[in-house]
């Protein structure tokens, strides 16, 4: 079966390296004329790990085009991962997968023999099975059916751990036109990710519901967890951690994403939270629990910027540790460590950074709000309090000497990644949700 993979993005790329590596033929087409030219020369267009090593090593079965009547007619199927950006309502806008829907039925309608046309983005309910459907019926003269496949197929992948997602995943999902569309593509998962894949088949409205329940309730966890974090910030002698392993224990619950930490980002927690909520609107509803999992997590920067100013008075300067939403990608849509350093600098803190990977994006939207240091030595020796917001495992490596010169007096180590006691009495360790490590920095500023 030979593929082609619409939209060579964040997933499209490591979409199109995973297939070339488990023996597929594929073809890659973007309106980005770079990326194209990328894929063509080999070179990841993202950054991703594992992404450059297997374009390189698979290249003989990867290229890419513009060419969309070429690509669609010389393969049998065609995936597409394109944005599916929010509208001010928090619904998923549609406009670029039926735009695509246009291009590949223009191509269909040329070529004779059955086509499995399957969408990866993420969709609102209601959207694969109505208006996607019939643009690609409209463009292509066909007939979703047995000569035309169509299937919903979304991705709860992480950046950051793409490739290692779409050869792992917990479960897969697939919503079908019909039985046979879901047959070749569960057959396509069975030899990607093995025999024992985990998949649940469904019509489209279900698929697309389940898919932003799943983030929900991965999200409806995370404000949990910092909603007992908020608790014990301020309950003598409370800490979190012991609450949220105890919770974690019980097997009904678990401790998957019951992290009490800052808040959720990302391209997808975020809105797919939102959307939800939006559905249950649309249909008459109130999805309380989705509509109070944003809130809780919007407020979680006030939170940090609250306990900071707890600690320091505002003038002293903060360093931001992580502008990522999360560790190994480059990507701050919805970054909790850009929002705190917006936060910091509003309330009247200097404020020093740091990020591995996204201090290019970063210093775009800061601008004067924070000065980008290289490293996070340097981001150190200027400043009073720290704040780790993302968990890069270089943030683990953190040691006292990093702070000989005496200025650092705090560091906030949301993610608990640092040892207090190897710190004495160079620097304390304060730890969000531990009542007593806060009131003891509180304690300090007010005795000065
Ligand atoms: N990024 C994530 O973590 C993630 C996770 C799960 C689901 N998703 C969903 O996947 C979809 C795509 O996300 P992404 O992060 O890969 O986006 P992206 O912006 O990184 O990539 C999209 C690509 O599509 C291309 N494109 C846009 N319009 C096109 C068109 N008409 N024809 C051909 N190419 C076109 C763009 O040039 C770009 O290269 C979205 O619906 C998103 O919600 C993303």
């Amino acid at each position: 079966m030979k593929i082609s993979v619409v939209g060579l993005g964040k997933l499209g790329s490591p979409i199109v390296a995973v297939l070339a590596a488990k023996g597929y033929d594929v073809v890659g087409i973007d309106t980005n004329p770079v990326f194209v030219e990328k894929i063509n020369n080999h070179i990841a267009p993202v950054e991703e790990p594992q992404l450059q090593e297997l374009l390189t090593e698979h290249k003989a079965r990867i290229s890419a085009s513009t060419d969309w009547a070429k690509a669609i007619t010389e393969t049998d199927m065609t995936t597409v991962i394109v944005p599916t950006p929010s509208g001010v309502d928090g619904a998923f806008r549609n406009d670029y997968v039926l735009s695509v829907m246009d291009e590949i039925g223009r191509a269909l309608a040329k070529k004779a023999g059955y086509h499995l046309v399957v969408v990866h983005s993420t969709t609102m309910p209601g959207s694969v099975g109505g208006p996607v459907r019939q643009r690609l019926e409209r463009a292509s003269g066909r007939k979703v059916g047995p000569d035309l496949g169509l299937c919903y197929n979304p991705e709860f992948i992480a950046l950051g751990d793409v490739i290692n997602g779409l050869l792992h995943p917990d479960f897969i999902l697939i919503g079908e036109s019909d039985k046979k569309a879901g047959d070749i593509l569960e057959g396509l998962y069975r030899k990607v990710v093995g025999p024992h894949a985990n998949i649940a088949r469904m019509n489209f409205v279900n698929a697309e519901l389940t898919k932003i329940s799943v983030n929900t309730y991965v999200t409806m966890k995370i404000s949990f967890a910092n909603t007992l974090g908020e608790i014990c910030d301020r309950l003598e002698g409370a800490d979190v951690s012991v609450v949220a392993d105890a919770i974690g224990r019980d097997t009904r619950i678990g401790k998957k994403y019951l992290k009490p930490a800052v808040g959720y980002g990302g391209p997808c927690f975020p809105r797919d939270t939102i959307a939800f909520g939006r559905v249950a609107h649309l249909v008459g509803g109130i999805a309380d629990l989705a509509l109070s999992t944003d809130k809780v997590n919007r407020r979680q920067v006030s939170r940090l910027t609250e306990i900071v100013g707890e600690m320091i008075p505002a003038g002293s300067t903060a360093a931001v540790l992580g502008l990522s939403y999360k560790p190994n990608t480059p990507v701050i849509e919805e970054s909790q460590g850009i929002m705190l350093a917006k936060s910091l600098k509003d309330v009247g803190f200097s404020v020093v950074a740091h990020d591995p990977m996204a201090s290019g994006p970063a210093r775009t939207v800061l601008g004067d709000a924070a000065r980008l240091c290289p490293t996070a030595r340097e981001t150190l020796a200027h400043a009073d309090i720290a704040v780790i917001v993302t968990p890069w495992l270089e943030y683990a490596e953190i040691a006292p000497d990093w702070i000989a010169n005496g200025r650092t007096r705090f560091i906030i180590d949301c993610w608990r990644q640092l040892t207090p006691a190897s710190f004495a009495d160079r620097c304390k360790i304060v730890h969000l949700g531990h009542q007593e490590t806060i009131a003891a920095a509180a304690k300090r500023l007010a005795a000065e």
